[in-house]
């Protein structure tokens, strides 16, 4: 188990290096008045986030044997997508929050408007990286790459889940645990499955073939909402590097407000431990992943 925690953090390290040069290559600053947009992009992608989309993403693709650089700029591209999304979390407008990664939101440093378009450049960043033959040489992949993060990111996936997020707290909705699923399942769980998808996509995995991974990353998906919000209930600031505490007050609703925290982490171990079972068909070669499933509940940032 110690080893295992070991294995992981040493692929969470390479994979956070490597993102962070592929985002260093793709945002080079321009010498004109667009220099204030891309230092906004800069600041917000590169360092910080623990990297476990790209991460999800490299490991499924390298299960089929996938070239390490092209999976890694499909990784960029969802994190990009990711980035973007916490860009505009952060905003006034939504969870208006003044710290991100351990330092001050993108919107605190620069200024909202900054922070807007910042979002916007890195979310078509994202389908750009996508659309390049360096990702993949054959367009059908392409197409199926940028067709599955694109339904991942809209109404289908993250923004239809930030809207259902956002109804709540201001309309005073009440979500049934039917309802709190789904919304964590579009706000979070739809990138995070996106990841895998698109390691699959690139290993030229058939549709059919999929099923495994999808229902194991289905059920992380979910874990890994319920741990963000056990983390904000009981969680360290310090360790978190975002403002904790907040999710009562600006009524969100979540597992833990619905069904407590006990409850909640029992909920979320069974889901790891159910998403490790559908990785039964694979061998060593998933080691990665059945980590990565276990960290996703025992993180502590
Ligand atoms: C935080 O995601 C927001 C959620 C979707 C729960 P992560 O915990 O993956 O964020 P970073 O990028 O590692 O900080
Ligand atoms: C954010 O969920 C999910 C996104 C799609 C960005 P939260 O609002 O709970 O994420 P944190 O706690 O701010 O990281
Ligand atoms: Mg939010
Ligand atoms: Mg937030
Ligand atoms: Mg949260």
């Amino acid at each position: 188990m110690g080893d295992k925690a070991n294995l992981l953090a040493d692929q969470l390290k390479r994979v956070q290096g490597e993102i962070d040069s592929v985002f260093d290559a793709f945002l080079p600053v321009p010498q004109d008045t667009r220099a204030r947009l891309v230092e906004a992009m800069r600041y917000a992608a590169i360092g910080g986030g623990k990297r476990v989309r790209p991460l999800l993403l490299v490991s499924t693709a390298e299960l089929f044997g996938v070239d390490r650089t092209a999976a890694l700029r499909a990784g960029c591209a969802v994190e990009a997508i990711h980035v973007y999304s916490l860009i505009h979390d952060d905003l006034p407008c939504m969870d208006d929050d003044d710290l991100r990664h351990g330092k001050p939101t993108v919107h605190k440093v620069f200024d909202e408007a900054t922070a807007v378009l910042a979002g916007d450049a890195l979310h078509a960043l994202a389908f750009e990286i996508l659309a390049d033959q360096d990702t993949s040489a054959d367009p059908f992949t392409r197409s199926e790459l940028m067709m599955t993060l694109g339904t991942a990111s809209g109404m289908k996936g993250m923004a239809g889940g930030q809207m259902m997020d956002m109804v709540a707290d201001d309309e005073g909705i009440e979500y049934d645990l039917h309802s709190i699923t789904r919304l964590q399942q579009l706000k979070t769980g739809a990138l995070l499955a996106a990841s895998v998808e698109m390691g699959a996509i690139m290993g030229k995995v058939a549709p059919e073939g999929r099923a495994h991974l999808r229902a194991y990353s289905r059920d992380i998906g979910l874990a890994f909402q319920i741990a963000d919000d056990l983390l904000d209930v009981s969680g360290d600031e310090a360790k978190a590097g975002k403002a904790l505490r907040k999710d009562e007050s600006q009524g969100k609703q979540t597992f833990v407000t619905l069904m407590g925290a006990e409850k909640a982490r029992e909920q979320a171990s069974a889901l790891v431990d159910q998403a490790i079972g559908h990785l039964a068909s694979y061998g060593e070669e998933a080691e990665t992943l059945r980590a990565l499933a276990r960290f996703v509940v025992e993180r502590d940032r």
